[in-house]
């Protein structure tokens, strides 16, 4: 069949409009994944036939993205606070939301005298603890990426290579049990926070791994144990956490927060929570 590049994406955002909340948008990344053109380029080949492969390609795109599978799979990119973050399967796609507690942490990162050691627990594809290294780059604080998933782990070595960001120590831990938290000066957590009862867990999430979303009693358990583990341990003095979750479970954390560390200042900032100790 002879098609060119813009009657493509026109059939294709029409095939996508009951799937996907920005069919074009996706259209477009699509064509420019099996093509290899930018989405710019595209615009002035619109006219363009396709090859046999490039159509192919983009057909084949086009049924996974039917399915469910999230554009980001597709194309395996995803943009977090300015940066191309390679994804696949094995890690949960950066979330905007997540920019704020990256943001929060390289403000207080910048108010301290010491370059801090930083940890992002929960790391996935690594998106918190490398943007925030991008952003101290000139500056020598150390960073620790840790995940239970080994695959996770991979990818977040992966990206660090991809932005030629060396030094960054990277551990296999289930929760906190396999770091030494008494060298922590800020500690990051994206961890799971979702209930599987809850009835919101969309066709979005669905391809997701079950293991970077799910937790118990009502999405607070890694976290719950992850403040437990923190006040059971040498840690230091003004330890500042960043925690993200839903703002509906805020409250309960801060409840838990108060009740292992009195005295501890708390600041919620959309999905994110300061606790500095
Ligand atoms: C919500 S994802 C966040 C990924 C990434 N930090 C982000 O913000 O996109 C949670 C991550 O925590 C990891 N995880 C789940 N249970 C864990 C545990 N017990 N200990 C350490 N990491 C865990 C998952 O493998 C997943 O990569």
């Amino acid at each position: 069949m002879i098609i060119d590049i813009a009657t493509w994406i026109l059939n294709a955002s029409q095939v996508l409009r009951n799937v996907s909340s920005s069919p074009h948008l996706d259209a477009e990344l699509i064509m420019s994944l099996a093509t290899q053109k930018s989405r710019e380029k595209l615009l002035v080949d619109g006219n363009k036939r396709l090859s046999t492969m490039q159509l192919a390609r983009a057909n084949y795109y086009l049924h996974l993205r039917k399915h469910l599978i999230p554009i980001a799979y597709i194309t395996h990119h995803k943009k977090f606070y300015g940066l191309n973050f390679y994804v696949n399967k094995h890690v949960l796609i950066p979330r905007p939301e997540t920019e704020n507690l990256v943001q929060m942490a390289l403000d207080h990162a910048k108010t301290l005298k010491q370059p801090p050691v930083i940890l992002d627990l929960g790391c996935g594809s690594g998106c918190i603890g490398l943007s925030l290294k991008h952003a101290l780059a000139d500056t020598n604080a150390s960073f620790i990426l840790a995940d239970i998933s080994s695959q996770a782990l991979k990818i977040a070595k992966k990206n660090a290579k991809r932005f030629k960001l060396n030094d960054v120590k990277f551990v296999k831990s289930n929760l906190l049990k396999k770091i030494d938290l008494s060298e922590i000066d800020i500690l990051c957590a994206n961890l799971p926070y979702v209930d599987r009862a809850w009835d919101f867990i969309t066709a979005n999430t669905k391809h997701e791994p079950k293991l970077a979303l799910f937790a118990r009693k009502n999405g607070l358990e890694l976290i719950e144990k992850t403040l437990k583990q923190i006040s059971t341990r040498p840690h230091k003095k003004h330890l500042a956490v960043f925690l993200e979750a839903d703002p509906l479970q805020m409250e309960d954390i801060e409840k838990m927060v108060l009740k292992l560390f009195r005295g501890a200042k708390i600041k919620v900032s959309g999905f994110t929570m300061q606790i500095l100790l």
